[in-house]
């Protein structure tokens, strides 16, 4: 295995811990040590592979498939097992999207958004002026919609072949005999501190008098107990019984509207994903609510008539031509993408080639475009999340994209259950034309209406070669998702990069308002001189998603990389 191994500063300081519980570890929870582990970022297994923000969560995975499981099982592991090391994002109190290709072709999209409580309104949001408080949208009680990960999972639970006691079971390991953390979840634990005492009405895991470091356990009691009432209830064991009661009280205690008929009546909902092909690729996506599938789709349809490869990989040339495809397609994101429950998405003509065309006639190469002049097309009526990526022996492939929104969501821990929930509500249109947390507008498609879920840019994506499984892919980012895939399709299909490359080179992001670049600080230096000439407003950001990616190669290897930008890390056999 050819891996780039990041040791983290963990060793086993807590061996007498492990011990005294080592009889009660059972199932895949034992081929991981959850208190010496190594951050593997790239490797190339012959059978199986997760790709996820967290060694624990793809070990876990890995080890289901080791032991029988498919992609499916391994999914459901590692997904809760991200629940509980990976408290930032991963979650049972958010959302987000499964996308998965059996390997008889089948396609399956389960959508697991939240849902605004039904005693949400369009206007809950503004003041007596009328402006959007983004503080009630994006923090505490009154910012979570209903939570729609459980649901997600017992969805994805009818495609797997392992008992689910034994799929959940390392989660529940993980948080009720703990795990080591990193230096990145230490620092990131002690900068929301401030948040978990403000929006938490209760004492939590997350809070501890003395400062986190790398080497502490975090042991989170409650929430073991809270996973393991849904290893013995099923989908009840969360939107029923006790920790219903328990997320309903601390909405009370906190003013938040989720009541107990708004948990029982949530229900994952089955979506066809959007297909189409570029330059020869199959290429799969999430449809509405989530905008990411048509956005690629617009992008990818948007770039196939230019030979960018003769461009050069982030030449002026190149990194014009994609800011102003992005430009036009988040304008259209803006306009016409909702919840197609809700609001009639005219998903065929935003995919269409004469539209898509028409949108491009006023590109002009070398001039900077206008978000003033540019708006959405006109049709006639007819940042925290995460990515995981699995591949399993049979030849399934999935992608999940789930989310709590901003880093630990409304940073709410519901008390005696302990999980916090999403902020996702902020991801409506609180008042057209107003900004939400990425700086992303929208209007009427995207009003809050009781039991409406919210637009999502979560893109989780799977290509085929030759009608073969070839690519699974997704990444984390709020409105930068679309663009982040958008650009790693570019770099493997026109720019012939291999996985690693195409997922830690530097990425840039435009959508359309506010009108300015980002890009992030390993950006090349010329091509961004050479874009402000053009007339490009260029910002410079942090970093721009963490990709986690699959690839499956000719002779059927499996090519794992987790992004380099993060804890992300790969396991597999
Ligand atoms: N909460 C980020 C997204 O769904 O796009």
């Amino acid at each position: 295995m050819k891996s780039t191994i990041l040791t983290v500063l963990l060793f086993c300081l807590y061996g007498g811990v492990m011990g005294q519980y080592e009889n009660t570890i059972v199932g895949p929870t034992k081929a991981v040590n959850p208190y010496q582990y190594s951050v593997v970022k790239s490797g190339t297994f012959n059978r199986a592979s997760v790709s996820s923000a967290h060694p624990l969560a793809s070990m876990v995975g890995t080890a289901i498939m080791q032991q029988g499981g498919n992609a499916f099982d391994a999914t459901i592991a590692t997904q809760l097992a991200l629940a509980v090391v990976y408290p930032g994002a991963g979650n049972i109190g958010g959302g987000g999207f499964t996308l998965a290709r059996k390997k008889d072709g089948t396609l399956i999209g389960i959508d697991f958004r939240e849902a605004a409580p039904a005693k949400a309104s369009r206007d809950m949001y503004l003041d007596a002026a009328g402006n959007a408080q983004d503080a009630l949208s994006q923090s505490g009680h009154l910012a979570s919609g209903v939570p729609g990960t459980v649901a997600g999972i017992f969805a994805t639970y009818a495609h797997a072949k392992l008992p689910f006691a034994m799929l959940i079971q390392p989660a529940i390991d993980l948080a009720r005999y703990g795990f080591v953390i990193t230096e990145k979840e230490a620092a990131s634990l002690n900068g929301t501190k401030k948040d978990f005492v403000q929006y938490s009405t209760r004492p939590s895991a997350f809070v501890k008098d003395t400062k986190w470091k790398v080497g502490d356990t975090l042991v989170q009691l409650e929430l073991a107990n809270t996973l393991t009432r849904i290893q013995k209830n099923g989908a009840k064991g969360f939107y029923e019984g006790e920790t219903a009661a328990l997320i309903v009280d601390e909405m009370k205690r906190g003013g938040g509207l989720i009541t107990l008929d708004d948990l029982k009546n949530y229900q994952a909902k089955s979506r066809t994903p959007i297909v189409f092909n570029y330059r020869g690729y199959g290429i799969i996506s999430f449809a509405p609510p989530s905008s990411g599938g048509i956005l690629i789709g617009q992008m990818l349809k948007m770039i196939e008539p230019f030979n960018v490869q003769k461009m050069g990989f982030q030449t002026p040339e190149s990194v014009q031509l994609m800011i102003e495809i992005e430009r036009r397609a988040y304008a259209d994101r803006a306009a016409h993408i909702g919840d197609p429950d809700f609001y009639k998405v005219p998903q065929k003509t935003l995919l269409q080639d004469t539209y898509l065309k028409n949108r491009m006639s006023d590109y002009k190469a070398g001039v900077a475009g206008s978000s003033t002049q540019t708006q959405a097309g006109t049709i006639k009526t007819s940042e925290e999340t995460t990515h995981f990526s699995v591949v399993d022996p049979e030849g399934n492939m999935v992608a999940v994209t789930t989310t709590l929104n901003g880093g630990y969501g409304n940073r709410t821990v519901v008390g005696g259950a302990g999980f916090l929930l999403n902020n996702e509500m902020d991801d409506f249109s609180a008042k057209p034309g107003s900004p939400n947390m990425y700086g992303a507008i929208g209007g009427e498609a995207n009003s809050i209406e009781p039991h409406k879920r919210m637009l999502s840019s979560m893109t989780p994506t799977l290509l085929t070669k030759n009608n073969k499984p070839f690519l699974t892919v997704g990444t984390p980012g709020g409105t930068t998702i679309p663009t982040s895939v958008f650009q790693t399709i570019v770099n493997i299909v026109d720019f012939n990069m291999s996985l690693e490359d195409a997922i830690n080179n530097p990425k840039f992001h435009h959508q359309w308002l506010p009108d300015e670049v980002s890009i992030e600080k390993t950006f090349s230096q010329s091509t961004k001189e050479a874009l402000e000439k053009m007339g490009y407003l260029i910002k410079t950001r942090g970093s721009i998603g963490r990709t986690e990616g699959i690839l499956i190669g000719p002779t059927g290897k499996r090519i794992t990389v987790a992004d380099k930008r993060g804890d992300d890390a790969v396991a597999g056999f």
